[in-house]
């Protein structure tokens, strides 16, 4: 394990999934945490992320206590190279030339982290403060014209810092500076693959789930696929997955789960077709937070209906149900304390946020996965593409993305429109630069025009295209015009509702991605 110390949100995600892409396994930590934790924890390494804070400022975030004296090989980053060189006797200070965004880096060639690359290098810089004086014992591998010592290294004593962000893509050796010292500063090695993952968790899961019986909600997305899938390699006729159709996926979706999924992983589905009920109890309600919570009640009350019966058709009473999978990931368990003692950003409901009379014992075998690992397990276990590459679908689908009343005929036109825009932009070989395409019906709104010989009284859409990294910001993805107009005609030649198609140029925020 290699531990992140996480002086700033925003920076040790980044810096953990990085390491993780060197094939070693990393965990994030507080900085709060007391070095006898983190040393039960048997780091091989430990990282320092960056900060936003000034390492002198009252009340900023200091290394924990012995943390240097550990004999644990460490790097700090930015913020936390600064703490580093602070803790170990050097200086710290303001020095009027703060460097942010690209910058060029001169590395000494007598360096462990720096070696085979070259002298002159660009790297991502961002901060006020810089070192100015390293601490006795290390050696300055790297300046800048506005850091003198952009970067030091001790590696008898295992310890690095720089200056600059190597977890940011703009670093142009970043990958390969961490690769430096996770292999030859750390003596990591590399066993943190897909098939590792893959043989761990199922190891795992037979452990917790022993000869019970587990149940899983499929909800179209690709976590609770992939979840599904892992569960059901582990302990196989052992689980049932439920999938509550409730008529707001997106045109083939419901199939995918219905066949694909099936005949990817042998999984025992059972089905539940409450369309009907969906539409009924969205019928005349046009306010958006009325329909989440209208949908997220009646998702909660079929589920249970299903689980109910899936334990009922289980038998003979003792070899009831009692393990409930679900597809929480990392971000989720880091951004919701993860008892970790991270600030409590949001806690997080999957399932729809199932009421604790249930009483099930989860089982969440993505806890630690990021999403790019959740599909890449998602492959390895031959799930498919369009599944595992799913983008970002709200829970309450598509009702919240038309814009008034959900009726079955809006929800059949808006689906005809969200597949001829998907397709396009497969076609145009732009899913994975986009994080997603909503595409939003105006269902009160209706505009004039003129089609054939006659004039037509349509509907608008919407198209949403955003690129974002996290979905918490956002902006509107520049897409190529041949596309858009390829997207418009199509839409409004073969949907004979809409005869109207819109662009959204809005960022988020001010913006929300989705326009309920
Ligand atoms: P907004 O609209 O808040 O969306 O910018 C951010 C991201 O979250 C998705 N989204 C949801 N996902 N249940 C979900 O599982 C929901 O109720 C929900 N609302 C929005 C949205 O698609 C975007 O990716």
């Amino acid at each position: 394990t290699v531990l992140v110390v996480d002086f700033g949100a925003q920076y040790a995600q980044l810096i953990a999934r990085r390491v993780r892409e060197c094939h070693v396994y990393s965990e994030i930590v507080p900085s709060t945490m007391p070095v006898e934790e983190m040393l039960a924890k048997k780091p091989r390494a430990i990282i320092l992320s960056g900060g936003p804070a000034s390492v002198y400022a009252d009340g900023a975030p200091q290394a924990p206590e012995g943390l240097f004296e550990t004999g644990v090989p460490t790097l700090g980053i930015c913020y936390g190279f600064q703490v580093m060189a602070q803790a170990l006797g050097g200086a710290v200070e303001r020095t009027g030339r703060s460097e942010y965004g690209r910058t060029e880096f001169e590395a000494s060639t007598d360096s462990l982290l720096f070696r085979t690359l070259p002298q002159q290098q660009t790297v991502w810089m961002s901060h006020g403060d810089a070192v100015s004086r390293a601490p006795e014992g290390f050696r300055i591998t790297g300046r800048t014209a506005g850091a003198p010592v952009a970067a030091m290294e001790a590696p008898e004593r295992g310890l690095f810092g720089v200056q600059f962000h190597p977890e940011v893509l703009h670093t142009e050796h970043g990958q390969a500076v961490l690769r430096h010292f996770l292999y030859e500063g750390a003596g990591c090695r590399p066993t943190w693959t897909m098939v590792n993952i893959v043989e761990e968790q199922v190891e795992r899961i037979r452990a917790q789930i022993g000869t019970k019986r587990v149940i899983c909600g499929l909800s179209g997305g690709v976590d609770s696929a992939v979840a599904g899938a892992l569960v059901q390699k582990a302990v196989g006729d052992q689980l049932t997955c439920v999938f509550v159709d409730h008529g707001l996926l997106r045109k083939g979706e419901a199939e995918q789960v219905e066949k694909d999924f099936v005949a990817a992983t042998g999984a025992t589905l059972k089905v539940v077709d409450a369309q009907e009920r969906f539409l009924k109890a969205l019928a005349g309600v046009t306010d958006p937070e009325t329909k989440r919570k209208i949908i997220g009640r009646e998702f909660i009350r079929v589920f249970e209906q299903a689980a109910r019966e899936v334990v009922a058709e289980a038998g003979d009473g003792d070899e009831a149900v009692e393990f409930l999978v679900q597809g929480t990931l990392y971000p989720d368990v880091v951004e919701s304390g993860g008892g970790t003692g991270t600030a409590n950003i949001k806690s997080h409901h999957n399932v729809g946020g199932l009421p604790d009379d249930l009483q099930f014992t989860l089982v969440e075998p993505l806890r630690e996965l990021f999403k790019d690992e959740v599909r890449k397990v998602g492959e390895e276990l031959g799930l498919p593409a369009e599944m595992v590459w799913r983008q970002p679908f709200p829970g309450p689908g598509l009702a919240i993305r038309i814009i008034g009343e959900v009726t079955a005929e809006r929800l059949a036109i808006l689906r005809e429109a969200d597949a001829i825009a998907r397709e396009e932009l497969t076609r145009a070989g732009l899913d994975r630069d986009i994080w997603q395409c909503p595409v939003v019906l105006l269902a009160d709104v209706r505009s004039v025009g003129v089609q054939g010989d006659g004039r037509t009284y349509g509907h608008p859409v919407v198209l949403r295209p955003v690129t974002s990294e996290d979905a918490m910001t956002a902006d509107w993805a520049r897409l190529p015009y041949e596309v858009l107009a390829t997207i418009s005609n199509r839409i409004t030649n073969e949907v004979r509702e809409i005869n109207r198609v819109t662009l959204d140029i809005t960022s988020k925020p001010p913006g929300t991605i989705e326009w309920e």
